[in-house]
Order: C-alpha cells, then structure tokens, then sequence
C-alpha cells in the first residue's frame, strides 16, 4: 500500500520522537540528546540516543537507527505500513480521503469490531459465572493453565438461544450488523438467535489488536467439532492466522514460525514455551498466509500430523509455503508427527524438550518433497544411467539453479551413485559410458544398489554430529564425555565418528579428515552428502559457537532420551513388582518420582 508522503510528515510533525519513544524506554538528557538503554540489545551502560530535534534516533552499541516509523517497526514488530497506521491513529492523522462509500464500510466494519470485542468479553465473563462450570472443567481436563486461558481470551458461549443477542441488544448494537459478524442468525419469524451455544470460544485477533472471529468448540461430541466465523467483512478464511498477534515477536526474535492445524495445538504449544507458534485453521495452509508470517520471519516450520491425511497435507502445504518462502534465505521445514499424535498431545507427553527435539528433527522442505521421489527411484527398476537421468531431472524441476550441485551430491549419497553422473546424465545411455570407475578417494565406484535391508535410517541429529565435526573435528573431542559412540544408531555414522574421534587430532581439517577415510567409500559419501547439506543453516555453517551451540542441544536431547530409557526400565520393573504382589521399594519409586520430574522439565 502507498501511503501519501504528506501523511507521513504530518505523522513526523505531531509525533514527539522523545515522548514517543520514552513509552518504552527510560531516557535521560545528556546534551542535546536524550539517552536509554537500548531496546534491541542487551547492554548495561546506555548507547541509545535519541535526537529529538533531528527526529530520529540511534544506538551507538549495536547500530540500530531510524525514525519513529522504524521504531515502532521494530518494537512492535509490524511492518511499515501498519506502523504508519498506528502513528496515524495516534497523531490524528488521516491517511487517505474517504470517499461517503468507504465511510460507510468503515463504520461497519467498526461496529463488527465493536460487536466481536464485546462477545468475546461477555464470553469470558460467562467462563467465570456459574454456567462456565463444565467449560471449566474441560479447559481443566485439557490441562490449559488459568495463566494461558487469559492469555488467549478464551471463554464460553452458554447454551441459551438469545443470551449473546440480549448482550448485543444491550450495548445498542445492531443485530443486523452482529449477523454479518457471524455471531447471531436471523430466525425465519424475524428477530435473531444465538450462532455459538454450549461452546468454548476462541477468539481471533487481527495483529492490530481487534477480534476478527471466532471457533467455538463443542464440550462434548457435539457436530461440527469446531464451528468456526465464515468470511465476513472483516475476517477473510484463509487469510488470517491464529495467534499471529501474540507469535509475532517471538518469531521475530527466533526467525521463524511454527505453523500447527489446530487452535488447541497452537494454544498448548504456547503454554509449552514455544511462543512462534500459530495456527491456519479449518483451511489449508495458503498462500497469503504464508506472505503474512513471511513480514516477520524467514523461517517456518510446519507441523503435522504423522497420517496420511497429514502428510497430503503437508506436501500441498510445502508445495505453496516453498512458493513463498523458500528463497533468499528463508526456509521451510517440515515436522511429521508420530501417527496418532498431534502437537497438543505430542507436548504434553514428551515436554518442551521432546518438541523441541523434534523440531531439530525437521526436513529441510526440498528433501521432504525430494526424499519420496528418490525412494521411488531407488526402489524401481529402472538401469542406472535412467535413474541418474531421472534423479537430474527431479534436481533441476525442485531446487534453485544455484544450488543444482550440493543438491546433486545429496541425490546421489541417497542413491549411492557419483554425483558427476548426475550432471552428465543427458550423456549417458543405457549401456555404455557406465563402466565401473574410481572416485575422489581412489576407490572403486559402485554402481547402483538397493539400499541396505535392515539399516537403520540415522537419526537428524546423527547427521548433524557428523556434519559439524566433520567441519570442525575438534569439536569431536570437546564433546568426547558426552556424546558416545553408542548414541549414534546408524552404523556407518556410528564408524565415522569413532574414527574422528580415535584418529584425528585436535587441528585436523576436513581435508584431512577426508583422507583418513580414503580407503572407504562408504563413509566417503556419507561425508559428501553431510557436508553439503543445507548450506543455509546458520547453526551447522555460522561458526564455532554456533556449531558448539547445536551440540550442547543435541546433548541435551540425548541425555533427555537416556531419561526416557531408563524410565521406561523402571516402569516396568513397578509393573512386574505390582503384578507379582510385591512391594515396591522406597528407592525405586524414589528414582521413578526423580525421572519423572527431569522428564517434566
Ligand atoms: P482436529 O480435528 O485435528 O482437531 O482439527 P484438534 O485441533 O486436535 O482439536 P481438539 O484437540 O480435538 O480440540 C484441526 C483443526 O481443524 C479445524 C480447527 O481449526 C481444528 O483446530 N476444524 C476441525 C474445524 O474447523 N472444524 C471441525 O469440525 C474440525
Ligand atoms: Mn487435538
């Protein structure tokens, strides 16, 4: 949207910058300047200057500068033009000429704000009064916090016909105007009756803070499970994301969203810490949803369930997210969940440390939509040069130019050929130039072979050990005490390490490290693949810290695995005792309550 330059002097001239931005931030004179401490890093002596008669403001510590637009930018984490709105709003500032018509809209569009702000109040008041009983006893059964019910404005629609319509009635809004909400119906006898009863409702804000809908969920097995606000003139299906108004500054500060299918799931991960979540419910994730969250975050990850169902719609959601995002940094992964898990139960089994692992765990999309069709590949029949001219193909129609040849390097590590195949595919015939030759090490090049039977797929974080110490072996021994061996499932990555780890010194480079590995062709691709994966992930490739950062996590994960393990040994050893009719010793329950509670955290 084009706002009028005059607009935005007049924003300029009414907005004092140091009155402004003192909302915020505690400033002192010093000179002519006002100074903070600044709000977008973290610092203990004050660099943030403010210079009220020039109209904008700087930070001598991390460079930060701009006008009171990009202020409110930045701390409200909006985009420009929603900031210019803001300021507008405040200063008195009209941004463009109404026409007579647009006015109309306006005020009506006003008056289905107005409507929604007041059902969602009146629903939460109902939450709390008497006949929020069984509501509360869901929300409860549900395990939503007090804390986490407020956050989210959650209330009840009591299972009357004409209780929202008297509370309408009441505050002098038109009825009319509250059925274009899609909060009350007209009854074919004339006056309106109640769209939402016996329902817990969930409100959806805009991210300038109005109530656009709602989904009310049934208590019970009332149908529809969710019944939800349509298109109204304030509220677009599919256009709009739930939570957005509350994830938005933790994905900013994170880079990324991540996007679930249900308002509970949502909700619940919020309650779980993880703050960047939203939802796209009802619809499909689409297309503008996916510019919405791109103006805050580069990155998504999209959750779903592990079905069928699930993963259809993951690939259609990755299909249109990719669209959008997966470019000039930004990318999209994919979480598959567990059949029958979804996010909600996922967390409140496994905690904040099991979802967060499974986020590590996510596929870049490119290898989510890549990794199908290379299965398809490997598992088919066709002859080596077909397979190689086939898997070109699929690099070329899914991933960006630039990147054709560490794409070529992955295919081919997953399908066990040369990558120089790839690339020279268009030359190959069925027969001839596919003759066994030799590969960087030396060794003898296998054609190829179905994939081992019985390997066991490494897990993402193997991949990720190997990847960095590969980049940095002297990682290997830092982390020596705390990643064994034995945590590593997948063989061959289970070997590389304990080479890395028995035969490189501190200093080796990855060169080196290739060649101790020279004799091995194996491990060879393995390392191929790893180390040109995803090039993009600042974890793996920012530097050392970052690196060393991934693997703090990792360990983490594993100890919280190894937790798990010895858990599940004593729980079984409760049950045995239990069944026998023997007693269960103080230190076993002791150790079991111990667990639990490190599960927990
Ligand atoms: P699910 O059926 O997977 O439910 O619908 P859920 O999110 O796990 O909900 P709970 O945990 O049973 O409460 C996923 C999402 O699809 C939309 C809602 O947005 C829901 O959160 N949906 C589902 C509807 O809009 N209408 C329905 O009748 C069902
Ligand atoms: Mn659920």
């Amino acid at each position: 949207m084009r706002f009028d330059q005059a607009a935005i002097r007049e924003i300029h001239a009414r907005t004092d910058i140091a009155s402004f931005i003192a909302q915020y931030v505690p400033l002192r004179k010093r000179g002519n300047d006002l100074v903070g401490l600044c709000p977008f890093h973290n610092e203990k002596t004050p660099s943030f200057h403010v210079h009220p008669d020039r109209g904008f403001f700087k930070c001598f510590g991390c460079g930060v500068a701009g006008d009171v637009i990009s202020f409110v930018q930045r701390r409200e984490g909006v985009p420009f033009g929603e900031a210019v709105r803001l300021l507008a709003a405040r200063a008195g500032v009209q941004l463009e000429p109404e026409t007579p018509q647009a006015a109309r809209m306006r005020s009506e569009r006003e008056t289905i704000f107005e409507a929604n702000r007041l059902a969602a109040a009146f629903f939460v008041r109902t939450l709390s009064s008497d006949v929020g009983k069984t509501a509360r006893a869901y929300l409860q059964r549900r395990s939503l916090s007090a804390q986490t019910v407020q956050r989210f404005g959650l209330g009840y629609a009591p299972s009357a016909w004409d209780a929202l319509v008297r509370e309408l009635e009441g505050n002098a809004i038109d009825l009319r105007i509250a059925a274009k909400a899609g909060l009350v119906k007209p009854k074919e006898s004339g006056g309106f009756y109640d769209f939402y009863r016996d329902r817990l409702m969930i409100p959806t804000y805009s991210t300038t803070g109005e109530v656009i809908a709602f989904g009310g969920r049934a208590l019970g097995d009332a149908e529809p499970k969710y019944l939800n606000t349509a298109t109204t003139p304030v509220y677009t299906k599919g256009r709009h994301l739930f939570a957005l108004n509350v994830a938005r500054r933790a994905a900013q500060r994170e880079a990324a969203f991540i996007v679930v299918e249900g308002y509970l799931d949502c909700i619940a991960l919020h309650q779980a810490g993880f703050e960047n979540a939203v939802a796209s419910l009802g619809t499909s994730f689409t297309q503008e949803q996916a510019s919405e969250l791109r103006k805050y975050a580069e990155h998504a990850f999209l959750c779903f369930d592990g079905d069928a169902a699930g993963s259809a719609a993951a690939t259609k959601a990755v299909e249109i997210a990719s669209k959008v995002l997966e470019h000039a940094g930004s990318s999209v992964r994919v979480v598959l969940l567990p059949p029958g898990a979804d996010p909600d139960s996922y967390v409140r089994e496994h905690g904040s440390q099991g979802f967060r692992a499974l986020l590590e765990s996510a596929k870049p999309a490119i290898e989510f939509r890549l990794d199908p069709e290379i299965d398809r590949l490997r598992d088919g029949f066709s002859s080596p040069a077909a397979i190689a001219r086939k898997a070109e193909e699929l690099i070329r129609a899914m991933t960006p130019r630039e990147e054709w040849d560490r794409w070529r390097v992955y295919v081919a590590g997953r399908l066990k050929v040369n990558p120089d195949d790839l690339r020279n595919s268009r030359f190959l015939t069925n027969r001839a130039n596919f003759s066994p030759r030799t590969d960087v090490a030396g060794s003898r090049y296998t054609p190829v072979r179905p994939a081992a039977r019985g390997a066991v797929e490494p897990r993402s974080f193997e991949r990720e050990i190997i990847s960095i110490i590969f980049e940095e072996p002297a990682l290997a021994h830092e982390f020596a005490q705390r990643i064994h061996p034995s945590n590593l499932r997948n063989e061959e990555y289970r070997r590389i390490y304990e080479r890395i780890l028995n035969d490189a010194a501190r200093d080796t480079t990855s060169a080196e490290v290739l060649t101790l590995f020279a004799q091995d062709a194996a491990a060879l691709r393995v390392l191929a693949a790893e180390g040109s994966r995803d090039r993009s992930s600042s974890a793996r490739f920012g530097g050392s810290e970052e690196r060393r950062a991934l693997l703090e996590r990792i360990v983490e994960r594993i100890e919280h695995e190894e937790v798990e393990r010895r858990y599940r040994e004593l729980r079984s050893r409760i049950d045995e005792a239990f069944t026998a009719g023997e007693p269960i010793s103080d230190e076993l329950r002791k150790e079991s309550e111990m667990l639990v509670s490190k599960l927990r955290k």
